[in-house]
């Protein structure tokens, strides 16, 4: 047997490192460790509590407005002791989220070998998104073993030099745990959401939260909704808000006290996959939304003038629309208006994986420790 530390802190990382440990937990192969930086608090503990993770370590270093240092600090700091504590036989680490850059460079710091989960995205542009495009990549430059969500992740790790025997693609975890999710039932709880007749409406699901865009730029985009709102009396705008209190101040100050708008705290994933499903459309700045809607056969206008996941691009379900109020607004009126545009974006598609990534990342570092022959398709 062999020891795996897994390690995350935020939201999305927890999300899509649970059915990694859920496979870990089930193979012969390997005792799998968790350990949570918890840079974020409440909304990872959501995921925790719904996948039945109990973190065997939990740094808990969250503080109201931290800046990226402080995240950075206390993380590496914090992580020393778990690793000299635990001595893994391999640390995995999933994204982009200073978490990840923090438990690569702690593991490598300690010599031990890195796995990178969800490796080789890019966008080119160092500042966008800011920081993860940089803690991607280095965490890249730290890791030992790539798993690539797709050819196209693959590639850009090519094309970084990466030896193409620590390459392989597994598609995106994500797929795994939505999969899964969707399947469960679920009757809304939450206040503005219990008791509401979904069906009645043409629901705008909305989240925004990536840093470059706070500010004036969300302020634009919330202003366009408020005009399609006004143009379009059937849509109902459902927002569930990112705690960051900078998230809060635009929104507050744009959407509050508006008609056919919900404002609601981070919904726990369930309840959140089941909004998706109920949605007419999702705009969005997330990472992770701009895999899952696809799946779910729900167009994806994405608040971002650039995007890191041009594989939903390409295959038409996603739109890469920017921030620009004019825009955003005139791009959210043509598909709420025009059904032979909408209909072509809501083809699902799965550009990001069949639901079976956890069992290859398994396979792949399984055979990296010689406890089993490669699976075939790595081969
Ligand atoms: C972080 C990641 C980002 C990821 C996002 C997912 C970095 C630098 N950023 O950004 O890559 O896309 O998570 O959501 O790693 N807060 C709470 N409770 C929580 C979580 C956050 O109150 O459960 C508030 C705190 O005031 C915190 C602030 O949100 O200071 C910002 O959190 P932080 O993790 O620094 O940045 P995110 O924007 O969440
Ligand atoms: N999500 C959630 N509740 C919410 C909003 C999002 O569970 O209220 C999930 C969403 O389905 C996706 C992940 O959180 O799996 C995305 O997280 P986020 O947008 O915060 O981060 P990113 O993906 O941009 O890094």
């Amino acid at each position: 047997m062999k020891k795996v530390l897994t390690v995350f802190g935020t939201r999305p990382e927890a999300i899509k490192m649970a059915p990694v440990v859920q496979a870990l937990n089930h193979s012969p192969w390997f005792e799998c460790r968790v350990a949570v930086t918890a840079q974020h608090r409440e909304m990872l503990d959501q995921v925790l509590d719904l996948f039945g993770i109990v973190p065997a370590h939990d740094l808990d270093i969250m503080c109201p407005g931290q800046s990226l240092f402080d995240i950075t600090v206390r993380a590496l700091r914090g992580l020393e002791d778990i690793l000299r504590q635990e001595v893994p036989d391999c640390v995995l680490v999933h994204g982009d989220t200073t978490t990840t850059f923090a438990g690569a460079l702690a593991a490598y710091y300690l010599q031990i070998p890195v796995g990178h989960v969800e490796a080789g995205l890019r966008t080119g542009n160092k500042f966008a998104p800011f920081p993860e495009e940089l803690n991607r990549h280095l965490t890249g430059v730290l890791a030992d073993l790539h798993f690539a969500p797709t050819a196209r992740a693959r590639e850009n790790l090519l094309a970084e030099n990466v030896p193409r025997e620590r390459i392989v693609v597994t598609g995106n975890t994500v797929v795994d745990a939505l999969l899964a999710t969707a399947r469960r039932d679920y009757r809304f709880t939450e206040p503005g959401l219990a008791g509401l007749d979904l069906s009645r409406y043409r629901i705008l699901l909305v989240t925004t939260h990536r840093r470059e865009n706070l500010g004036a730029p969300l302020r634009g985009v919330y202003r366009a909704l408020c005009r399609i709102l006004d143009d379009f009396p059937d849509t109902l705008l459902v927002f569930p808000v990112h705690p960051n209190p900078a998230v809060w101040e635009g929104v507050r100050a744009e959407l509050a006290d508006r008609e056919r708008v919900i404002l609601t705290a981070p919904l726990a994933y369930l309840p959140f996959v089941k909004l998706m499903q109920a949605a007419h459309l999702v705009l969005t700045d997330s990472g992770g939304l701009q895999e899952e809607a696809p799946a779910l056969g729900k167009p994806v206008l994405v608040l971002r003038d650039t995007t890191e996941r041009p594989e939903a691009v390409e295959a038409g379900t996603a739109k890469l629309v920017g921030l620009r109020e004019d825009v955003v607004y005139q791009t959210t009126a043509r598909l709420l208006a025009d059904t032979e545009t909408y209909r072509r974006m809501a083809g699902a598609v799965n550009p990001y994986g069949d639901g079976r990534a956890a069992r290859r990342i398994i396979g792949f570092l399984a055979a990296y420790f010689g406890l089993a022959h490669p699976p075939d398709e790595f081969t």
